[in-house]
């Protein structure tokens, strides 16, 4: 075949066929309108649907890799040498064994955060319904506080994450298994999926914008993680917040933030809204091995 006309259709490949083959996977994975809750089924269908549509998009990433957020994406091999020699300075680990004696800490009734949580689920199965409402962690933490008299925490505060990273690393290398039996989960899913897909603020962007459409593009000076994965390293210890004196982020908190690079008003840490969101991620991240903290640079 002469050159020119291998030149012609290598264009047509790149410009036309590989956009509309991923702009059709798309599709195929962007929810459609329902306005019931979705059943046990129609939520298989969705992890399915979801995860195979990175698979495609990344096809040398494995499932688990997904827990190291950017960091696992081909895009961003550049800078994984960074992200190993931070990985192998282990204060972010060292910070989180240093948790334990807050969590066996006697509260003045005696009672502390480990006995509060011994009858709870592990960290990957969370967030959970308790027969009364959705839990996290969190908000475990702070019920746990408060009943019995002590003061609550900051829900984003550093303090806050750091004993979440604590619970949750007792479950590293478990994968992310929420179970969506119940009604009041798999409603939560719904308004979680929906809020995930919806566009907003002034740039009108949703969080697939980014995430799903242009994962693994680069904005600005980052590479856009894949939204697969989300949420099974945090709470993460980055080194650019680091710098500023804040290492720390809930998962909560980094939601804030992305809602603000959207230019809207984020909802409120544990609200309706963002234990929505948390429930549809983790739902997503369905046999992602947990992984925290995450590092990040
Ligand atoms: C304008 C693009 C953009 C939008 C819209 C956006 N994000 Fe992000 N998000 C980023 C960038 C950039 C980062 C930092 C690099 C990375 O980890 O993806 C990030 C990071 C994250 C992370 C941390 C990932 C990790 O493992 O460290 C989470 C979680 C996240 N976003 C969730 C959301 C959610 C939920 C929404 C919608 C409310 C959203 N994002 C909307 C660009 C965006």
């Amino acid at each position: 075949m002469p050159a020119k006309k291998i030149q012609q259709r290598l264009t047509i490949a790149v410009f036309y066929h590989i956009p509309a083959f991923f702009m059709v996977l798309f599709f195929l994975i962007t929810p459609t309108p329902s306005f019931g809750t979705p059943d046990n089924e129609e939520i298989r269908e969705d992890i399915r649907k979801f995860q195979k549509f990175f698979q495609n998009r990344f096809p040398t990433v494995k499932l688990e890799t997904y827990q190291d957020g950017v960091n696992g994406l081909p895009q961003y091999s550049h800078r994984i040498k960074n992200w190993k020699l931070l990985s192998s300075v282990p204060i972010h680990i060292r910070e989180i064994r240093g948790m334990e004696k807050d969590w066996e800490q006697s509260f003045v009734d005696g009672s502390s955060l480990a006995t509060c949580f011994s009858d709870k689920p592990p960290g990957n199965q969370y967030p959970y319904f308790n027969g009364t409402s959705i839990r996290t962690i969190v908000g475990d933490i702070n019920d746990c506080l408060s009943i019995h008299s002590e003061q609550a925490l900051n829900a984003n505060g550093a303090k806050m994450a750091k004993l979440v990273a604590f619970y949750k690393s007792k479950a590293n290398g478990q994968p992310v298994s929420i179970d969506y039996s119940s009604p009041m989960i798999r409603d939560a899913y719904q308004k979680g999926r929906q809020y995930y897909w919806t566009r907003r603020g002034q740039r009108n962007f949703s969080c697939a914008s980014c995430h799903v459409q242009n994962s693994g593009n680069q904005i600005r000076s980052d590479v856009i993680s894949a939204a697969l994965g989300q949420s099974t390293g945090f709470p993460v210890y980055r080194t650019a917040w680091a710098l500023q004196g804040q290492p720390w982020r809930t998962i909560h908190r980094r939601y804030a933030s992305c809602h603000m690079q959207a230019g809207a008003v984020p909802p409120l840490p544990q609200s309706a809204e963002y234990i929505a969101l948390q429930v549809y991620q983790g739902i997503m991240n369905t046999g992602i091995p947990l992984k925290v903290p995450g590092r990040r640079q």
